[in-house]
């Protein structure tokens, strides 16, 4: 048996984050991992650029059965706290939309660092180690594992969610929080496109391809950005965030022109009598195949002139306020988050450890805090992991 300060299950933003601060503490740690390589999901990330923060950070970015408990880690290790980190490094980064921060070059270059960081405290990172149980005779935890047995004090959970299980994701972190009790609530796939119904996949599926600025909502949400018309589906930055909020069999309602009015403005158009088809004016603000896909061509082609006050209102909300009901959403298996995971309740919010089991940490996605797309995800990554790194 090999006996250690702090064992961290998961080499992943939050293992490695917490590894680094509690080897700063002159803690013993070794990070355990069943991948051939850490920080997979780090190096896929932001397209390969790492959306590694946000220069806004706020409570209300992300989904918790408690919306409290996020709130102390997210205030003691801030984003600017990360920045500080990556100048060290000098690493180039760029803001994108809505604050949004990325790698100049690659994400690799975040992952570097925190490995660079990881030499520096003296914490090994023990990769290809198959984890077969977790026990707790007494007041340590004994670890079996693929590359031998192992002891520690503090047990730092840090698997991460389900989310592309092609990259390692397991339901460990949640199997260990049912072995000790520790309530885990249902887990969902979150920032994920949706998928449509037969005749709705039938009738966009030609306008695959296409991109069109949106406001996305359902009753309790509603976000701007792209929708984008798939082969399969929907997605694009709008569909991602609001699918995160989304229950399954519930409507959603989309405005594929949220700068206009258009009952207004067809109503305009028809008072200056233009003579253009409704076509015509349609194809000034959306595109061609999109217009067709959503309207008869004997309406379109009839001269604004000619279009009554109901079937204007028809085109306002067929393209104002389409509402459709997804068939699903792709997955585990395309998501970038999973929504739901260790009951926050059973988990002290300062130290990140379990109230039930002590020297037990759960720390990043396993928890039950999911951030929006745009950095907030990371950031709460490298927040509890922190926390967490300076209690075990
Ligand atoms: P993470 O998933 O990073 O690490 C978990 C680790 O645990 C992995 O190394 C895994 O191998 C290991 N593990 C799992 N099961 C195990 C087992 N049974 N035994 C041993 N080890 C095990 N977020 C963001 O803020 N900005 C972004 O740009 C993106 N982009 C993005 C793209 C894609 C494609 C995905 C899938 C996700 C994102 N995200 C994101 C989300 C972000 O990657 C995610 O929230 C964090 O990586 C979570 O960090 P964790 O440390 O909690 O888990």
């Amino acid at each position: 048996m090999i006996e250690t300060d702090v064992i961290i299950i998961g080499a992943g933003a939050s293992g490695l984050m917490c590894a680094i601060e509690a080897g700063k503490r002159g803690r013993k740690v070794l990070v355990l991992d069943h991948a051939n390589k850490a920080g997979k999901k780090i190096l896929m990330s932001g397209g390969g650029r790492c959306n590694f923060t946000n220069y806004s950070i706020e409570p209300s970015n992300y989904i918790s059965s408690n919306p409290h408990f996020c709130k102390s880690a997210l205030s003691r290790y801030t984003q600017w706290d990360f920045l500080a980190l990556i100048g060290q490094y000098r690493i180039p980064f760029h803001e994108r939309d809505h604050g949004q921060l990325f790698c100049n070059e690659s994400a690799r270059d975040i992952l570097d660092m925190l490995l660079a960081e990881c030499d520096k405290a003296d914490v090994v990172v023990q990769l290809n180690t198959r984890i077969d149980s977790v026990e707790r005779p007494a007041d340590r935890f004994h670890l079996k594992t693929s590359k031998g047995n192992f002891s520690c004090r503090s047990l730092v959970v840090a698997t991460g969610g389900l989310s592309i299980p092609k990259m390692g994701a397991t339901p460990l972190g949640y199997k260990i929080a049912g072995k000790f009790g520790i309530n885990v609530l249902p887990t969902g796939a979150g920032l994920v496109p949706f998928t449509l119904q037969p005749e709705d996949k039938e009738k966009f599926s030609a306008l695959s391809g296409i991109a069109v600025p949106s406001a996305v909502s359902n009753k309790r949400q509603s976000f701007s950005g792209n929708v984008l018309f798939t082969h399969r589906g929907l997605s694009g930055p709008a569909i991602l965030q609001i699918s995160s909020y989304w229950r399954a069999g519930e409507e959603i309602s989309i405005n594929l022109l949220p700068q206009v009015n258009l009952d207004a403005e067809l109503k305009a158009k028809r008072q200056q009598k233009i003579k253009n088809k409704l076509k015509t004016i349609l194809e000034g603000y959306l595109p061609k195949r999109l217009i067709s896909a959503f309207l008869d061509e004997n309406l379109l082609d009839l001269s604004i002139q000619d279009v009554s006050d109901k079937q204007i209102m028809q085109v306002a909300s067929q393209l104002n306020n389409w509402t459709i009901k997804p068939n699903g959403t792709e997955g585990y298996r395309t998501a970038e988050v999973t929504v739901g995971g260790i009951d926050c309740d059973a988990v002290s919010s300062k130290t990140m450890e379990s109230k039930q089991v002590p020297g037990l940490y759960f720390i990043g996605e396993v928890l039950d805090v999911t951030g929006w797309l745009g950095g907030y995800n990371f950031q709460w990554a490298w927040s509890s992991a922190w926390c967490a790194g300076q209690y075990c």
